[in-house]
């Protein structure tokens, strides 16, 4: 065995959680697709358009959301197929074993809702996945993530929280349709007091709770971060915005008083310019690279592209021993950016790391060294035959 094939790891550190079977049908390019697998990390390679997207995508659905394409459900059916798609999965939690099965509606196929069954009850709505699986990917989509809109840095954060925190969903979803609703009473003039300090107190409620979630998860990534092995340029986190500058120097309780304030004093501006002013929903997650003191959109493509793995990697870090739920973790074409260093710093961490790791790339020998330690599957044969 030449020393670039010897295992990084034992495989005695494979993770006791994770999918053991993930089944598809009328799923975008699948038809019908069903593979079992074992816990350690799962390298999906194929050419272009063998599907090893739309597998992670599959992945995805196993908690709340819209999947790592935040696709419209109804674009997620097979091309050509009137069936519903369904994403079923087998999952291992320790010595437990759980049954997950999601998809679109046959009853309500425009409804954009998702049916979802866990170990055969239907579930009341799909947060509930949340508390069963929880979730980090890193996509070529999200490279541009600190060139764009802070909205995306915000979702990016969120989605690492609902990992931790289950509500945290529910808070942002009553959050945004309470401001939804108090914006539309104000451009309609409808100053009714008693209708807008209710929605107001819903926001100053929940919208506190989300900044207190956001921090917690930012000041222990920090924590992570600041640990890791300096093979990826680390990064500096800050959350910044209205709320997060007053819970620096007041107590919660001081926080809600002065929140409740500024959205009653807000109203008239807020109505002339149309929407809200203050609140959770402008803050920004801000990142620098602490070698340079450079804030991460002056950075270059890699430099970007490295600082954003170890953040995720530090969210993998977290959630491999924070969460209760199963913890999943997956990297879509990450591996080709890397240099070899960094490839083995990589394949190393993603070994130590207790959770299930799913990685794609077209070129299979990108993946040598983690021959011994993880399964690979080639798609362009996993789509005509199941492992098992
Ligand atoms: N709703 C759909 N119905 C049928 N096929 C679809 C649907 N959506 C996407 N596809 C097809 O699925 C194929 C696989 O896409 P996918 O993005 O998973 O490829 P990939 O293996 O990740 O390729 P790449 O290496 O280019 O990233 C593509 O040819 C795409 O056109
Ligand atoms: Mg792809």
């Amino acid at each position: 065995m030449t020393p670039l094939a010897q295992p990084l790891i034992n495989a005695i550190t494979a993770p006791t959680r994770g999918v053991e079977r993930l089944n598809l049908s009328h799923f975008r390019c699948y038809e019908i697709f069903s593979v079992s697998l074992d816990l350690t990390p799962v390298v999906l390679t194929g050419p272009n358009g063998a599907g090893k997207t739309n597998l992670l995508e599959a992945l995805s659905f196993l908690i709340p959301g819209r999947g790592l394409r935040r696709a419209r459900l109804s674009d997620v059916k097979q091309q050509g197929s009137d069936a519903p798609w369904v994403v079923s999965a087998q999952l291992k939690d320790e010595e437990t074993k759980i049954q997950i099965g999601t998809g679109l509606d046959p009853d309500r196929p425009e409804s954009e809702k998702r049916l979802t069954k866990i170990n055969g009850e239907k579930a009341k709505n799909q947060s509930s996945l949340a508390e069963w699986v929880s979730m980090v990917w890193l996509t070529p989509q999200m490279d541009r993530l600190f060139l764009e809109g802070a909205q995306g840095r915000r979702k990016f954060l969120d989605r690492i929280v609902y990992g931790f925190d289950a509500a945290h969903a529910q808070r942002l979803s009553r959050y945004e349709k309470a401001l939804k609703e108090r914006t539309l009473l104000l451009k309609q003039g409808r100053m009714d007091p008693h209708w807008l300090e209710g929605l107001e107190e819903t926001l100053v409620n929940d919208g506190i709770a989300i900044t207190v979630a956001r921090r917690e998860v930012v000041g222990q990534l920090l924590m992570v971060l600041r640990q890791q092995e300096a093979t990826f340029p680390r990064a500096e986190l800050e959350l910044k915005g209205d709320i997060e500058t007053l819970l620096e120097a007041h107590s919660i309780y001081e926080c809600e008083e002065k929140m409740r304030t500024l959205l009653a004093q807000s109203r008239d501006q807020d109505r002339l310019i149309g929407r809200c002013s203050r609140g959770p929903h402008k803050s920004d997650l801000f990142a620098i690279y602490p070698e340079k003191n450079q804030a991460a959109a002056l950075c270059s493509t890699g430099e970007q592209k490295a600082m954003l793995l170890s953040i995720v990697m530090a969210s993998a870090t977290l959630l491999s021993v924070r969460t209760g739920a199963i913890p999943l973790l997956l990297l879509d074409e990450v591996v080709a950016h890397l240099d070899k260093r960094r490839r083995t710093a990589l394949f190393d961490a993603i070994i130590k790391l207790k959770m299930q790791t799913w990685l794609t790339g077209t070129d299979v020998s990108l993946f040598e060294e983690l021959q011994g330690n993880a399964q690979f599957l080639s798609l362009k044969e996993a789509r005509l035959v199941s492992k098992t």
